[in-house]
């Protein structure tokens, strides 16, 4: 037996470190893009058995892949095709570890899966706002390795805002015992937001401490169709002024994302999207009651009718109701998997931008590739759209990426860099993304960011290959 393996099972007993058998579920991309190999699966459970498993690979000069839900869209958190490096899955470190509700902060583990999380805290009237379509499977350390957005981050921040501190096992196998409530805490370099956003490339994430928020009285969700990228801006900036922090989600989806919803989701009875280009769904959280989020947001709405923002406008009449609507947005990318492989592209703009921007890149693309078919959604009010597109109709998806998705991307890209935008607003860099970053951003942070990976990680073992290669 290979003594590394022989090794860690030494330290984490046979039952826990897998290495035949049907490693699938570890080894493939949520995309179904990649299949890696691992020398083994390990599944540590507790910090002090990360730091040994740590310190054991890289006595052996073995690298390590660490993983949480697996959920990630840009193949990072599976092994490469080697079958040499050590996939280190969070899994087993689930524990909610303390909660404070006099503080507004919670402490879990790496591998607690976020609906668990945000469900222990509902339980005790807290809410952990954190809010992506994967909350079912990812978990606290994927969300902070990626620096996850999701539908609440108009109002709460990205998962690097909800986080105080950190427990990090380092490249060196030494725990670093970061886990602070505090909101404030000048005491030198920002070690935690150096490790947040880092996708495991520096060490990794055992445990984390959250921010939590009081439940609100009322949460009403509304369905507006409009007929442009301008017109959904529009309504955002009337929502933002009428409802200032009681806006905590604005989410646009192009008529063609949601044309998938309804062909391969058609129980879901997706509303107004036949006859507008675009439907937006807002969220207004009101601290007060029921009836006045109802009222402030119907004067929204009345408003944007009157000034001829909106077409049609349904406000849910029940919790179920907004399920429902969430749903549906919630299950695009679940609908573009059914279409097929599809070229995603996660990018950010100045809000002030987007509407030139989708028309601009609409125009290349559609001269470029004709017949491409673009999914075009995401979290505007974030500046965030989930730019995809999709082969044309009868082509095979597969032959199509292997023909167009560089040129694709370069389109797209530079489309985004002449709009002072990001290539990646929330999934991150992981290795697809990998050799297109340095063209778009800036030499001197790529050249920092491979000075801190040097200084971290000289024998590059934490999950080499991704965000630097
Ligand atoms: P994984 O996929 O397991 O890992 C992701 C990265 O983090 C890898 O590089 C991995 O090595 C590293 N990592 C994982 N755990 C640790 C750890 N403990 N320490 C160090 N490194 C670690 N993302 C968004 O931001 N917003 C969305 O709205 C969104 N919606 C999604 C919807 C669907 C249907 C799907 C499938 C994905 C979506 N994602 C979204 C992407 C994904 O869910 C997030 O990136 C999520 O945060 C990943 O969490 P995970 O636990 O699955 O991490
Ligand atoms: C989303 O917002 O739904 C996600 O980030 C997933 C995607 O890009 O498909
Ligand atoms: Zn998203």
């Amino acid at each position: 037996m290979n003594p590394l393996i022989e090794q860690l099972q030494h330290i984490l007993g046979a039952a826990h470190v897998l290495s035949d058998g049907n490693l699938e579920a570890y080894e493939k991309d949520w995309r179904g893009r990649v299949r890696g190999r691992a020398l083994c699966v390990v599944r540590p459970g507790s910090t002090d058995e990360v730091a040994a498993v740590v310190k054991a690979c890289a006595q052996a000069g073995v690298s390590i892949v660490p993983q949480g839900g697996n959920t990630g869209l840009v193949v990072g958190s599976i092994p490469d095709e080697t079958g040499q490096q050590v996939l280190l899955s969070m899994q087993r470190m689930n524990r909610v570890r303390h909660l404070d509700p006099a503080n507004l902060t919670v402490t879990a583990e790496a591998g607690c899966v976020l609906q668990r999380l945000q469900q222990s805290c509902a339980e005790q009237g807290l809410l952990y706002p954190l809010s992506l379509g994967s909350e079912g499977s990812c978990t606290v350390g994927g969300n902070l390795s990626t620096n996850a957005g999701g539908t609440q981050v108009l109002r709460y921040g990205n998962a690097r805002e909800l986080c105080l501190g950190l427990e990090v096992v380092t490249v060196q196998g030494d725990v670093w015992h970061g886990l602070t409530g505090l909101r404030k805490d000048n005491t030198g370099y920002d070690l935690r937001d150096l490790y947040i956003g880092s996708e495991g490339t520096l060490g990794i994430i055992t445990a984390a401490t959250l921010k939590l928020y009081p439940q609100p009285a009322a949460q009403l969700t509304a369905w507006a169709a409009v007929a442009s990228v301008e017109a959904a801006v529009q309504l955002l900036g009337l929502a933002q002024r009428e409802l200032g922090a009681g806006l905590t989600g604005f989410e646009m989806m192009g008529q063609f994302a949601l044309s998938l919803v309804d062909k391969h989701f058609p129980e879901m009875q997706v509303p107004l999207w036949r006859d507008h280009a675009y439907c937006v769904l807002l969220e207004n959280t009101d601290n007060e009651s029921q009836d006045h989020a109802r009222e402030r947001f119907e004067h929204v709405l009345e408003q944007a009718i009157e000034q001829g923002i909106i077409g049609d406008a349904v406000v849910a009449e029940s919790v179920a109701q907004a399920r429902k609507l969430w749903h549906i947005r919630e299950s695009i990318t679940l609908a573009q998997v059914q279409e097929g492989l599809n070229i995603k592209h996660d990018i950010s703009l100045p809000i002030s931008s987007i509407a030139a921007f989708v028309a601009q890149a609409e125009h290349t693309l559609v001269q470029a590739i004709p017949g491409m078919r673009l999914v075009n959604f995401g979290h505007l009010g974030d500046g965030n759209l989930h730019f995809n597109v999709q082969a044309p109709e009868g082509v095979d998806p597969a032959a199509f990426l292997q023909t167009h998705e560089d040129a694709i991307n370069t389109l797209v890209y530079d489309s985004v860099k002449a709009f002072d935008g990001s290539i990646s607003a929330e999934h991150g860099v992981g290795s697809l993304k990998v050799h297109t970053l340095p063209h778009y951003k800036d030499p001197v942070a790529m050249a920092l960011m491979r000075r801190v990976k040097d200084a971290l990680d000289p024998g590059n073992l934490m999950n080499p290959g991704r965000v630097l290669s």
